[in-house]
């Protein structure tokens, strides 16, 4: 296997146009159909917009069908074991496949194969896989595909350190209305449970200039939401050489026009500043909602987990978002059973929701990843009892949920149309500023366009509407 340590510079994406041109050229103007499966975060879904923007590039189009595409791509991702089977046993269906017809290739990148252990697993197992490609050569897809054609073993490229920042990536966008923006890359702060720093790297952040021009071009292009990315957006700049602020990005992009609302993910709250809270008091495009995981309520298995705040921290932490944004719409992400959670433990998570009172809550069982200090720990919390504390927590997240939207009942909210909702052609989906999911009859012309909406019925997970 190869392994690489190197930098790239923004040149190298010069250079990769010409091998999208060598794939073109191969395919002598016929179209060619791909499969693209994509597993995991925000971070993953983008980077696979990254790959369909390369592809079409190179004269191939999507296809939801795997039986009649001539490449399959996985992006995988490695943040809890259940997405890494799931990718094996996708892999081992397409054994027959690829017996059937030689001509296909398989793919497959991501998280899952920053891991060398996945890599050897996969090149000894899984023998019909034809390319390997890490998260930092991303941008070298039409390299890579190119050389994969013709090759009669499975061509392997993951680099082992973070390369600098590729800018001028080609991305499809499968949405017309909202899109996604990757602001930095890498997480420096190895919680003990966490793969990502080992996977994604350390901190970059993309230059405010590339960011600004990219968040123009969508305005240009009709977008009226972006959601910036980043593992922890409240580090952004600090790696810049002109260092910067999360809330100073957020004060230059609300100047863009077009935009019209500006969402990002994920908040640490060890790294919230007031300065943060302040530009999102104060910006008109900035919407009201925080999405602030706080993994854990007692203040023992938060310094297990190397969170760097206090139960009580968190609290004020929330208090003081609330004080000054009082319609603040906030989620979060928590995890049940980490190694040595007590019962009186995981009351404090419990305690923790009632005391917020979350919108709604990403909850996940723990799960021991291989090469994070967690998974040495002994004290490792049997199934059984996870599973029954994931259960009380469920219950008593979706009971505060349905508490918090009733009092949304006869009011008129603003809402962005997205498009038909995907269960009922009928009915149109949409988002409040707060991230509500809210539904209504409406048509084609009323997409991409602010609504208001009166609410005439409440869910859990969404409000029933009607423009008026
Ligand atoms: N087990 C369970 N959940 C995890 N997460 C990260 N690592 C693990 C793990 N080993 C969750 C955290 C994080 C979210 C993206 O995934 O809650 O915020
Ligand atoms: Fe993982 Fe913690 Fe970094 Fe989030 S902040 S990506 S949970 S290490």
């Amino acid at each position: 296997m190869e392994r690489k340590s190197k930098c790239v510079s923004t040149k190298d994406m010069e250079k990769q146009k010409e091998f999208i041109q060598l794939v073109t050229d191969k395919h002598d103007g016929e179209m060619k159909k791909y499969y693209l499966n994509t597993f995991g975060c925000q971070m993953n879904e983008h980077d696979s917009e990254k790959l369909a923007g390369m592809l079409s590039n190179m004269g191939y189009i999507e296809s939801d069908d795997v039986n009649d595409s001539s490449l399959i791509i996985f992006n995988t991702c490695c943040v809890r074991e259940h997405a890494e089977q799931k990718v094996y046993g996708h892999l081992g269906a397409l054994k027959k496949l690829k017996e059937e017809n030689p001509e296909l290739v398989i793919a497959i990148c991501g998280c899952m194969m920053q891991q060398e252990n996945v890599v050897s697993h996969i090149n000894k197992t899984y023998r019909h896989v034809d390319l390997i490609f890490g998260t930092h050569n991303l941008y070298k897809f039409p390299e890579l595909l190119f050389k994969s054609f013709n090759n009669n073993k499975t061509l392997i490229d993951v680099w082992d350190t973070d390369g600098k920042i590729v800018e001028n990536v080609p991305v499809e966008r499968k949405d017309g209305v909202k899109a996604w923006t990757t602001i930095m890359y890498g997480c420096n702060n190895f919680c003990s449970y966490c793969i990502v720093p080992y996977v994604r790297g350390r901190e970059r952040s993309r230059e405010i200039k590339e960011i600004e021009k990219e968040v123009m071009t969508l305005g240009r292009q009709e977008f009226k939401e972006i959601t910036l990315l980043g593992q922890n957006v409240n580090s952004y700049g600090k790696d810049l050489p002109h260092k910067s602020s999360f809330a100073q990005l957020l004060h230059q992009l609300d100047k863009i026009s077009g935009i019209e609302r500006i969402r990002f993910l994920t908040s640490h709250p060890k790294d919230l500043s007031d300065e943060l809270i302040y530009a999102m008091r104060d910006l008109n495009k900035v919407c009201e909602h925080l999405h602030l995981p706080f993994q854990a309520g007692s203040t023992k298995v938060l310094k297990e987990m190397n969170r760097g705040y206090t139960k009580e921290e968190y609290l004020e932490l929330v208090m003081k978002v609330k004080e000054n944004i009082p319609d603040i719409s906030l989620t979060t992400d928590i995890i049940v059973g980490f190694p040595g959670e007590t019962d009186d433990d995981f009351e404090d998570t419990l305690d923790i929701i009632k005391k917020v009172r979350f919108d709604s809550a990403y909850t996940f069982l723990y799960s021991k990843r291989t090469g994070t200090p967690a998974a040495k720990y002994e004290n490792q919390v049997l199934d059984k009892v996870k599973k029954e504390r994931f259960e009380r927590l469920l219950n008593l997240q979706n009971s505060i949920s349905k508490e918090i939207n009733e009092p949304f009942l006869g009011k008129k909210l603003e809402v962005l149309v997205e498009g038909k909702s995907k269960t009922n052609n009928d009915i149109y989906t949409g988002r409040t500023r707060g991230n509500k999911i809210v539904n209504f009859e409406a048509s084609d012309k009323d997409i991409c366009k602010i609504k208001n909406v009166l609410i005439d019925n409440i869910r859990t997970w969404s409000l029933d509407g009607k423009i008026v």
